[in-house]
């Protein structure tokens, strides 16, 4: 069995190594089909091999982790799932708050890499209100697990092509600051997120919010670990709160009940307020 393998263990001790964190809660089926795709491409077969060459290389070893694309992320990533919020989620929310008098907003971007997520949460909100944008207060929690990702986030600054490939101009000119070959997000956008690290498998989740965001991470976890996630995101989120998943991402098991599906194509699960026993 690969997962017993001496080698496999290794590497998988090296990629979570920089996440400060065991790799227990993660899926091995899928971890080493990533590596193993890796090392095909290298004409390696065997485990240990591949371990001494990431122990050797490091710029092997970064490939990997882009490999298994536990970090990869994009602006207004899987554009469809954007389009949904601005057409169904924002408009049913703003009606909500301003039903309710409350114009503080809180949204949770819980693994939020680099920070094109949490960005573009922010520009979201920043188009679709328009002119109302002062009435609300909106407060973006961003967190992840990878303090070198986070600090990318902090600095807000990204190369020229990244920008470009997937913001719109119209934003791009109004959301940020050309820097030579990069981009710097403008201290308006930057002003509604705050960042911090935070392990989704072992700290105290923060509650509160109207939308927390989850995409593309729970994919790489067991179905237990992700279970135990469902349940804590449950009692995060508010009652008319919002969850979104990543677009290949569903709820397995007994966390199913926890949730409603609000909309398939984008993901976007409401409460289920009247479980049994609660
Ligand atoms: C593929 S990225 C997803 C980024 C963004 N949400 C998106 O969909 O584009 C997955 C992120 O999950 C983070 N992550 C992995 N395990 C985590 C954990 N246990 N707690 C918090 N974040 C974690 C990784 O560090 C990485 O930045």
């Amino acid at each position: 069995m690969d997962t017993e393998d001496r080698g496999y263990q290794l590497i998988k001790q090296e990629l979570f190594k920089h996440l400060n964190t065991s790799g227990q809660g993660y899926k091995d089926s899928y971890l080493i089909r990533r590596i193993r795709a890796r090392m095909r491409k290298l004409g390696i077969n065997d485990f240990m091999e591949y371990y001494q060459l990431i122990k050797r290389n490091k710029q092997e070893l970064e490939d990997l982790l882009l490999t298994v694309a536990i970090n990869v992320t994009e602006f207004f990533r899987d554009p469809i799932v954007w389009k949904t919020l601005e057409r169904k989620v924002l408009p049913e929310l703003i009606e909500f708050k301003k039903r309710h008098h409350d114009s503080t907003i809180n949204v949770w971007s819980a693994a939020c890499s680099t920070g094109q997520e949490p960005y573009s949460i922010a520009m979201m909100f920043s188009e679709f209100l328009g002119d109302q944008l002062p009435r609300f207060n909106i407060k973006i929690l961003a967190t992840d697990i990878d303090r070198e990702a986070l600090n990318t986030a902090i600095k807000g600054i990204y190369p020229r092509e990244i920008v470009e490939k997937s913001v719109p101009k119209h934003m791009i000119s109004k959301y940020f600051l050309p820097m030579g070959d990069h981009y710097r997000i403008s201290p308006k956008i930057r002003g509604h997120v705050q960042f911090r690290q935070f392990n989704l498998l072992s700290d105290a989740y923060p509650r509160g919010f109207d939308m927390i965001f989850i995409r593309n991470v729970l994919i790489y976890m067991t179905k237990e670990a992700q279970e135990g996630v469902f349940r804590k995101l449950y009692d995060s989120l508010e009652n008319h709160g919002y969850l979104i998943l990543g677009k290949t991402e569903t709820i397995l098991g007994n966390a199913a009940q926890l949730f409603k599906l609000y909309d398939l194509v984008a993901r976007i699960y409401v409460k289920n307020q009247n479980l049994p026993g609660r």
